[in-house]
C-alpha cells in the first residue's frame, strides 16, 4: 500500500490532495462530498475585505451613490454567506469534517477587517489562507510599493492569528523568489502558487466590457511548476500548486517540483468532487508501477535543487526550446 501522507502548514494530511476554494468549498454538503471523495484538506471561499470593512455610513453614503460597489459587495454575500454565515460555516465544517479547513480571506490593505481573521481561528479553522489580489493600476506606483502592502498586510494578518497562515499569491513580479522570502519573513508558512487573475473581456455587440470567467486547462500548469520547482526548499515554508492540476499526471508533476500539496478547483467544477477519488487512484497507481513506497520519494525529484546556477540553467532551457522548434514544427507536420 503506497503512503501518500503529507504535512502541509503543519498539518498532517492523509495524502497531498487538495480542494482550493471555489462554490464547491461553500456549503457543508459540498464539503462533505469532498471529504468523502478523498480531499485532504478543505479550502473555504474567501471572505473579501470590501464586505468586512463596510460600516454603516458607508453603505449608505454608496446606497444613495448607486455606486457599484456596493451591489459587488452585497453580491459578495450570496457567493460567501457573508461574515457570520461564514463563521457559521467554519465552526459546522470543523465539527463536521474529520479533515483540517483552511478558512480565506482576500483583501490588500490592511485595517480593521484585517480582525475578523481572529474570528475564524475561533470558529476553529485549522488555518487561514490569505489570498492578495490586486491589480494596480496606478503608473506612479512602483512594484516595490506594491510588494511593501502585501508585507504589511502579512505582517497585521500574522499578528491576528495563532493558527498558519498561507499566502496566495500571483505570478506577475519581477522577484517571484525574492517576494517569496519576504513574505515568509513577514509571517506567511506557506505559499499557494498561483492566484489565477480574470481578465475581463470587451462584447462587440452592447459595447461593454464582460467579466468571463473561464476554468483553467493542465496547460497552465507550467507556470506553477517552474516556480515551485524554483522555491523548493529554498525558504522554510510549505508550497501548494494551483493552477492548472486537473489529473493525476499534472499532481505528479507538481510533487516531483517540490509541492507539499496540489489543489483543484477547475478539475472539481468540471467533473464533479468524485474526481478526486480518479486523480487519488491515479497517483497511487503510478507510485506503485515505478516500486515508490511513499508520495515523500516523488517530493522534489525535479526541482532545480540539483541545478548550479538556476538563471542561467533557465536561460539555456530557453535558447533550447526556441532553436528546437522548427524540428517540432517538422515532426508535428509528418
Ligand atoms: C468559480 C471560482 C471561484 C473561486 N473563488 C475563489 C475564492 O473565493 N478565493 C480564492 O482564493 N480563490 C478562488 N478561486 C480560485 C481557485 O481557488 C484556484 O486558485 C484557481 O481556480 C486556479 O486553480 P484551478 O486551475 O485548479 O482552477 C475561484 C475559482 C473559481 C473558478
Amino acid at each position: 500500500m503506497v503512503e501518500l501522507h503529507t504535512r502541509y502548514l503543519g498539518l498532517d494530511l492523509r495524502s497531498p490532495l487538495v480542494a482550493s476554494a471555489s462554490p464547491l468549498t461553500g456549503s457543508l454538503e459540498g464539503l462533505r462530498r469532498l471529504e468523502a471523495a478523498g480531499a485532504a484538506a478543505v479550502v473555504l471561499p474567501s471572505l473579501f475585505e470590501e464586505q468586512l470593512s463596510m460600516e454603516a455610513h458607508q453603505i449608505a453614503r454608496l446606497l444613495h451613490s448607486g455606486a457599484a460597489s456596493l451591489s459587488a459587495a452585497l453580491a459578495l454575500d450570496d457567493y460567501n454567506a457573508g461574515p457570520f454565515g461564514y463563521l457559521a460555516l467554519v465552526e459546522k465544517a470543523t465539527a463536521t469534517l474529520q479533515i483540517p479547513v483552511i478558512a480565506s480571506l482576500n483583501g490588500v490593505t490592511p485595517g480593521a477587517w484585517v480582525q475578523h481573521a481572529t474570528l475564524l481561528e475561533e470558529a476553529g479553522a485549522d488555518a487561514l489562507e490569505l489570498n492578495v489580489y490586486y491589480v494596480s493600476s496606478s503608473p506612479g506606483l512602483g512594484g516595490s510599493e506594491v510588494e511593501w502592502r502585501y508585507l504589511e498586510l502579512v505582517g497585521a494578518v500574522r499578528q491576528a492569528i495563532g493558527i498558519p497562515l498561507a499566502v496566495k499569491l500571483s505570478p506577475y513580479f519581477s522577484s517571484v523568489a525574492n517576494l517569496a522570502r519576504q513574505l515568509v519573513e513577514a509571517g506567511a508558512n506557506g505559499l499557494v502558487l498561483f492566484n489565477r487573475f480574470y481578465q475581463p473581456d470587451i462584447d462587440i455587440d452592447s459595447l461593454e466590457v464582460t467579466p468571463r470567467l473561464a476554468l483553467s486547462t493542465s496547460e497552465e500548469l507550467r507556470l506553477p511548476l517552474r516556480w515551485i520547482a524554483i522555491l523548493y526548499r529554498q525558504l522554510p515554508a510549505s508550497l501548494a500548486a494551483s493552477t492548472g492540476v486537473h489529473t493525476a499526471a499534472d499532481a505528479i508533476k507538481v510533487l516531483m517540483a517540490g509541492a507539499d500539496v496540489a489543489m483543484m478547483t477547475s478539475a472539481l467544477l468540471r467533473n464533479g468532487p468524485d474526481h478526486l477519488t480518479a486523480v487519488e487512484a491515479g497517483l497511487r497507481e503510478w507510485l506503485e508501477g515505478r516500486g515508490m513506497p511513499s508520495v515523500e520519494l516523488l517530493r522534489g525529484l525535479r526541482s532545480q535543487r540539483s541545478v548550479r546556477d538556476p538563471t542561467a540553467w533557465e536561460r539555456a532551457n530557453y535558447i533550447t526550446m526556441l532553436a528546437s522548434y522548427p524540428d517540432q514544427v517538422h515532426t508535428e507536420a509528418r
